[in-house]
């Protein structure tokens, strides 16, 4: 109710009413949230107002995000401390499917887990760190396209957010600001006879931590939202959006309403385009000048001597 009147106040006798209690009654609950570090500024006889959220996790938080923005249909679990949110999405999907998607989120990670089976380094304090498993039961072709449009819609969304189209995506699905890495997506699935069992997405954003410097030239540095637009984002509106916009997505791509010329827009986030750049597939490097993507979402090459190469999978670094 807080968030609904937001940035007006409400009163206490109409949230006492509505929630059926006394307004001493609110008022000690008001002062519970206080003490989770949820600013709220009481007038007497005017009521209460919120003022600002903090920027550790705050599961109360999330629910009311959610609600406000009409998105009810999850089951979320949220932790301080988890080893990886897709870990313990894939161990309740196996367990627990009364109620999907599930949706796992924490303030940090111990054993966090990266594209090409790196470390995903995640220091609790305000970053997102955040699992949404489904169970499909569709055939792998109509996910195909899945993370690609996934990272694409989280671009718009950061740009829409943070109003500045500074957000990148680097092929296949990191996401870029000024030139340096804050986010990237895993996508787990598990697949039998063609047919997709369960699809984990996971999304780590730096929103105000950055994970130790990476001494190699060639890789992007990490950085966070905070650092490098000076600014002190909300994590909880955040995190909220992004769920009902994964959902939507994912929804979206199991009923084909996706456009399948999407990938068309993909130039507009593209970080790589026309930039000379290596691939790294198993022992083969391969260098030249990127040229996008083709119709199917793999990654385009150029070579020196102008014939081209296209590649599904491989380690991406800049050629300084
Ligand atoms: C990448 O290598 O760029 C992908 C990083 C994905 C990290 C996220 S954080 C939430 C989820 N849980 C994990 O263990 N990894 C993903």
């Amino acid at each position: 109710m807080l968030l609904d009147s937001y940035p007006n106040f409400i009163s206490g006798s109409l949230l006492a009413q509505t929630l059926g209690i006394s307004r001493v009654a609110v008022w000690s609950r008001i002062n519970k949230l206080r003490l989770q570090g949820i600013d709220i500024r009481a007038i007497q006889n005017v009521g209460y107002r919120l003022v600002g959220e903090p920027i550790i996790l705050n599961k109360n938080l999330v629910y009311a995000w959610l609600e406000h923005i009409n998105y009810r249909n999850c089951q979320l679990f949220i932790y301080d401390s988890i080893n990886s949110t897709n870990i313990e999405t894939e161990k309740l999907l196996t367990e627990n499917t009364s109620k999907l998607p599930i949706v796992v989120i924490a303030d940090k990670q111990t054993n966090g887990k990266g594209r090409l089976n790196k470390k995903w380094t995640s220091p609790s304090g305000g970053n997102v760190y955040l699992s949404i498993g489904f169970k499909p039961n569709v055939e792998v072709l109509k996910l195909r396209k899945f993370t690609l449009y996934l990272g694409m819609q989280i671009v718009k969304l950061l740009r829409n957010e943070f109003n500045t189209e500074k957000f990148m995506v680097k092929w296949p699905n990191d996401i870029i600001l000024n030139e340096k890495k804050i986010g990237g997506i895993l996508t787990e699935a598990s697949i039998d006879s063609e047919r997709v069992n369960s699809l984990i997405f996971g999304l780590g954003i730096n929103l105000y931590q950055t994970p130790k410097l990476n001494r190699n030239k060639n890789k992007l540095k990490p950085t966070s939202i905070s650092h490098e637009l000076g600014i002190e984002p909300s994590l909880h509106p955040l995190t909220a959006r992004i769920i009902k916009m994964v959902v939507k997505s994912y929804n979206n791509c199991i009923n084909q309403k996706i456009d399948p010329n999407f990938l068309s827009e993909w130039n507009e986030y593209d970080y790589l385009n026309n930039k000379d750049i290596s691939v790294l597939k198993g022992d083969d490097l391969s260098k030249g000048n990127c040229q996008g993507i083709d119709h199917d979402g793999n990654l385009l090459l150029k070579f020196p001597n102008g014939s081209k190469k296209s590649f599904s999978s491989g380690e991406i670094d800049l050629l300084q």
